[in-house]
């Protein structure tokens, strides 16, 4: 007789909710701000005992973990065909300041507890089946964003940059890594994937965006990622006393950051597209006193589209922008570095007909949809085919302490996940 399918035996094995949000209360007092917002910055100390929880989680689910040079965290179930390509899954634990308990947690948490669930099901995996916990998805600490992903899908750029690279009190990136327990072998090129490691990459993520659950909709399939790019600029000016140095004599480097940012409103609306977006999260003057003209500005920037040529024009017009109100205002432009103009990604169908299946198996409601935030996915689909699961979150909010997902929605998530992960393991 052909042999009993898996799935319907996972089917039936429920996802321990009360374990998962406890744990998700439990690292998110890991933070450098007070509750409900939550703060986690690379290689910071809240950073590292975090990163100890998920090792030990890992361990409890068992798992054999392995950390790269940069921290990426690796947790391994062996399958019956060890050299086969795996098939992983995972998210990010670091959080924005002030932001919530739940994004990219609920990819690395999840992830565990889908392999608890697949194990209290009797179910063997064929491929091994991989927990991975990518270190800084999030720009905070070194302005580069998908730290960890980027290295593991074989960044150039990023491997050398970051033996140069210091954060604003000027540590360095590898003294950073090194107090953190990493970057003993200093080259990152270690970090690189080999091209056969996966068969496939499934990330689960809470929305951050009102689409589900305005809807009513269990499980958003991601099917393809927008393409994000960061730019920073620096202005200068002679700066001076406010009282004393007329209005017709200043070059006001601060005024020049001000004007910048409105350019990059417009020319993102010029687009005339809801998809096209930008922002200015950071805005500093210098020396940043009252009574003083600023002589320096910096201001970095975030753009994205779905549509990346569409993006890219966006950069060419905030870059023109750039040049004539410095040239106007008689202040220099010290900086234009686009840090990361990264290209979009679309999810495969092998992954995308996985997670749906699963979806269907489990009689749950869902819907395609893009991503409009990035995720480490972005980066891991230039390794393997990829696929994102959704859940809802409370009126989309994410990067923020509001940030909430209930406990039956990730409950729905981590079903789909270890479903997913258990038919592509057998394929
Ligand atoms: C990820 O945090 C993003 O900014 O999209
Ligand atoms: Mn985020
Ligand atoms: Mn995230």
């Amino acid at each position: 007789p052909a042999a009993a399918d898996p799935c319907q035996e996972i089917h039936s094995i429920p996802v321990d909710s009360l374990a998962l949000q406890q744990q998700i209360d439990e690292l998110s007092t890991f933070s450098d701000s007070p509750a409900p917002s939550v703060t986690r910055i690379l290689y910071s100390d809240n950073d590292v005992v975090a990163r100890r929880f998920i090792k030990n989680l890992m361990g409890r689910a068992g798992l054999s973990v392995r950390e790269d040079a940069v921290g990426n965290i690796f947790g391994r179930w062996e399958g019956s065909e060890p050299d086969a390509p795996a098939v992983s899954t995972g998210s990010h634990i670091d959080a924005i300041p002030y932001s919530g308990k739940y994004d990219g947690v609920v990819g690395v948490l999840g992830a565990i507890e889908a392999i608890n669930v697949l194990k209290r099901s009797g179910f063997k995996p064929k491929r091994s089946l991989e927990v991975i916990m990518f270190t800084s998805e999030e720009p905070t600490r070194y302005g580069i964003s998908c730290l960890g992903s980027r290295l593991l899908a074989g960044s150039v750029s990023l491997a050398k940059a970051l033996t140069q690279t210091v954060d604003n009190a000027n540590i360095s990136f590898l003294d950073a890594a090194k107090s953190a327990g990493y970057a003993e072998n200093e080259d990152f090129s270690s970090v690189f994937l080999d091209e056969k490691s996966y068969s496939a990459f499934v990330e689960l993520h809470i929305e951050q965006g009102p689409i589900l659950e305005n809807e009513g909709i269990s499980i958003g399939i991601v099917t393809a990622i927008a393409a994000p790019a960061s730019i920073k600029v620096g202005f200068g000016g002679n700066g001076g006393h406010a009282g004393a140095v007329l209005m017709p004599q200043r070059n006001d480097a601060g005024l020049a950051a001000a004007e910048l940012a409105l350019a990059v409103e417009k020319h993102v609306l010029e687009s005339g597209s809801v998809d096209t977006v930008g922002t200015v999260g950071i805005l500093e003057v210098h020396p940043g006193a009252i009574n003083s003209i600023p002589s320096r500005s910096h201001i970095e920037i975030d753009t994205r589209d779905i549509d990346e040529k569409r993006r890219n024009t966006v950069i060419e017009k905030v870059h023109e922008s750039a040049v004539s109100i410095s040239k106007r205002r008689g202040v220099d432009l010290l900086e234009f570095k686009i840090v990361n103009q990264d290209p979009p990604a679309l999810s495969d169908d092998s992954v995308i007909n996985a997670m749906e299946s699963a979806t269907q198996l489990l009689g749950l409601s869902h819907k395609k949809m893009i991503s409009r935030a990035y995720h480490d996915s972005l980066f891991m689909a230039r390794k393997a085919p990829m696929g994102m699961i959704f859940i809802p979150c409370y009126k989309g909010y994410s990067h923020k302490p509001e940030e909430y997902a209930s406990p039956e929605d990730i409950a729905n998530g981590v079903k789909v996940l270890a479903l997913t992960l258990a038919k592509l393991s057998i394929n």
